[in-house]
């Protein structure tokens, strides 16, 4: 019989959508808390990368929970945008983090740049960093990408965040079209995953 070791991790975000997808990747031989759950709110993100978020949160979460702790920070850049709003794309949701604000903004400054950019391939990419942190201090950390285009409409009901605008290369359709099975398939979290599913 093949031994399977159960643990507890907590989930290092309190973003819904993030953490339903997350929870998606992860095997059942853990027992799987969110910060909300605990009752942790959410340190600052003062990193200037991806990676330096995903260690600042999975460090708080892991030491608050005194547990595991995996925790990704993500976002989109749009090169016409010089890489924004990257570590800032939940922030360009505004307080309450409302994505039709966000996908807003980034119609406005794509505009802003360029009148004619619906004409163009404007590229994008979503990046995640995932890092898991044990309580002892060792931790891991781990990059996914995917590249593709801006849409110059919002299209698909599926998924959260940009998933609406955003066209990964080789597709003709949006994540938010695509089922949550066949953005996994391709996505930055799943990419940055594989490199770290060893852990679990
Ligand atoms: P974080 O919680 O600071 O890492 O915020 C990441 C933000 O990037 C999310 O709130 C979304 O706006 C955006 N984002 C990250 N991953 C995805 C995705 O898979 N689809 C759509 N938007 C995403």
């Amino acid at each position: 019989m093949i031994k399977k070791f159960f643990f507890n991790l907590i989930v290092g975000t309190n973003n819904p959508g993030k953490l339903r997808e997350i929870k998606d990747l992860l095997p059942n031989n853990l027992k799987i808390y969110s910060p909300r759950q605990l009752k942790i709110k959410s340190p600052r993100e003062t990193g200037k990368t991806f990676k330096d978020n995903s260690i600042i949160k999975a460090k708080f979460f892991s030491k608050k929970a005194k547990m595991a702790c995996l925790a990704d920070d993500s976002g989109l850049e749009i090169d016409m945008l010089d890489k924004k709003p990257g570590i800032h794309s939940s922030r360009w949701g505004g307080k309450k983090k409302n994505f039709n604000v966000a996908i807003k903004k980034v119609f406005k400054e794509l505009s802003k740049k360029d009148k004619d950019w619906k004409r163009k391939k404007i590229k994008a990419r979503f990046v995640c960093a995932l890092t898991i942190y044990w309580p002892n201090g060792k931790n891991f950390v781990s990059i996914g990408k995917i590249e593709g285009f801006i849409s110059s409409k919002k299209r698909g009901k599926n998924g959260f965040g940009y998933d609406p605008i955003f066209i990964p290369f080789k597709k003709k359709i949006t994540f938010a079209q695509m089922s949550s099975k066949m953005k996994f398939k391709i996505d930055h979290r799943s990419r940055a995953f594989k490199k770290i599913k060893r852990f679990f």
